[in-house]
C-alpha cells in the first residue's frame, strides 16, 4: 500500500503526543516531518517533546523544526501547563533526545517537503502561525491537502465560551488560513468532543509494552486530571488532535459536514470564535470573505474504529 506522506505542524502537549504517536503506527501515513509552534508549550520544547517521543519510538530520521515562537497578534504567554504540564507531556521528564532539531525554518521545511511530495498532507494541531507564514512566503510550493484541528461552531469553546484554543491563541493566523484557496477541512471541537479516552482506556494503554506507550499513559493522569469534573462528570478526557490525525489519515470521513467561507471573530469579548459564514451574508464578518471554502466537520464521522 502506498502511504500518504504528511507533515504534522503541532504545539507537542499531550493530545499532540497521542496523535503523533497514533500517526507513526498508521499504515496509511507516513509522516514526513513535524514542525513546531508555541501552544500548549512553546515552540522549542513542543520540538524537544517531539524529538523524544521519536526517539522513543526508534523513528530517528523524521526532521523536527522549530517554528514561530510569538503569535501574530501578540507575544507567546506561557502555554496551557495546567493542561498539558509546565513541559508540556504531564510533568513526565522524557529524556532529551540526542538528536537536534533540523536547522531549517518551519516554513523551509514545509516548501521542501512540499515540493518533493506533490501529494503532501499538511496536518495543524496547534495555532495556525506557521501556515499563516507559509501562506504569505512567496514562490512556496502548493501542498495537496490541510486538515486543521480547531474551531468550535455550535459547541461552546474551550478557552472563552466562544473560542477554542488553538484558534484564540492566534486568531490573525487563522484568518489568514483560512482565506486561501486551499483544500482545507476543519475538525473542530463539535467533534473532537464527541470523541474520548476514559480511565478503562487508560489501563489498556498501560498494559501495552514498549517505550512509546509507557510514556504516553505516564502523561495522561494530568490531562485527566483537567478534564475530570470541570469538563465531563467523570473521569474521561477529549482526543482532539488523534482525531484530527485520524481524519488527516483519511480513515475516518465527516457525515456531517458544512462546506463554506469560515470567519474569525477579533474583535474584543469573541475573539478566537469562529463562524461559518455560510446563509448568513447579512451580518458583519470580519476577515475571511474572500477565502475559498473550508469543509467543516460538525456531527457524526465514520469510518475505522478507534485502534486497539
Ligand atoms: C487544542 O488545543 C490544544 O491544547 C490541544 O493540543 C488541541 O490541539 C484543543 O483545543
Ligand atoms: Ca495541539
Amino acid at each position: 500500500m502506498t502511504r500518504r506522506p504528511i507533515l504534522v505542524d503541532c504545539d507537542t502537549g499531550i493530545d499532540d503526543a497521542l496523535a503523533l504517536a497514533y500517526l507513526l503506527a498508521e499504515p496509511a501515513v507516513e509522516i514526513v516531518g513535524v514542525t513546531t509552534v508555541s501552544g500548549n508549550t512553546d515552540a522549542a520544547r513542543a520540538a524537544a517533546n517531539t524529538l523524544s517521543l521519536f526517539e522513543l519510538a526508534g523513528a530517528d530520521d523524521i526532521p523536527v523544526a522549530v517554528g514561530a515562537h510569538d503569535f501574530r497578534g501578540r507575544a507567546y504567554a506561557g502555554g496551557a501547563p495546567h493542561v498539558h504540564g509546565d513541559d508540556g507531556v504531564g510533568g513526565i521528564a522524557l529524556t532529551a533526545s540526542a538528536r537536534a532539531h533540523d536547522a531549517r525554518a518551519a516554513v523551509e521545511l514545509i516548501d521542501h517537503l512540499a515540493s518533493r511530495h506533490p501529494d503532501l498532507t499538511v496536518l495543524a494541531l496547534g495555532p495556525l502561525t506557521n501556515l499563516a507564514a507559509y501562506a504569505e512566503a512567496p514562490g512556496v510550493a502548493r501542498f495537496d491537502r490541510l486538515v486543521v484541528m480547531g474551531g468550535a461552531f455550535a459547541h461552546s469553546g474551550n478557552v472563552t465560551a466562544w473560542a477554542e484554543a488553538n484558534i484564540h491563541n492566534d486568531p490573525e493566523a487563522a484568518a489568514v488560513v483560512f482565506a486561501q484557496d486551499w483544500d482545507t477541512t476543519l475538525v473542530p471541537l463539535d467533534v473532537t468532543m464527541t470523541q474520548t479516552l476514559d480511565a478503562t482506556d487508560l489501563v489498556r494503554l498501560e498494559a501495552i509494552p514498549g517505550a512509546l506507550p509507557q510514556a504516553l499513559a505516564a502523561m495522561l493522569p494530568l490531562y485527566l486530571d483537567f478534564y475530570a469534573g470541570r469538563v465531563f462528570p467523570d473521569r474521561r478526557c477529549a482526543l482532539h488532535d488523534p482525531l484530527a490525525a485520524m481524519v488527516a489519515a483519511g480513515v475516518l470521513r465527516g457525515v456531517s459536514v458544512s462546506s463554506g467561507h469560515v470567519d474569525v471573530r477579533l474583535e474584543r469579548g469573541e475573539r478566537g470564535r469562529t463562524v461559518s459564514s455560510r446563509g448568513s451574508s447579512t451580518q458583519r464578518w470580519v476577515r475571511g470573505m474572500e477565502g475559498s471554502a473550508v469543509e467543516v466537520l460538525l456531527g457524526r464521522l465514520e469510518g475505522r474504529e478507534w485502534p486497539g
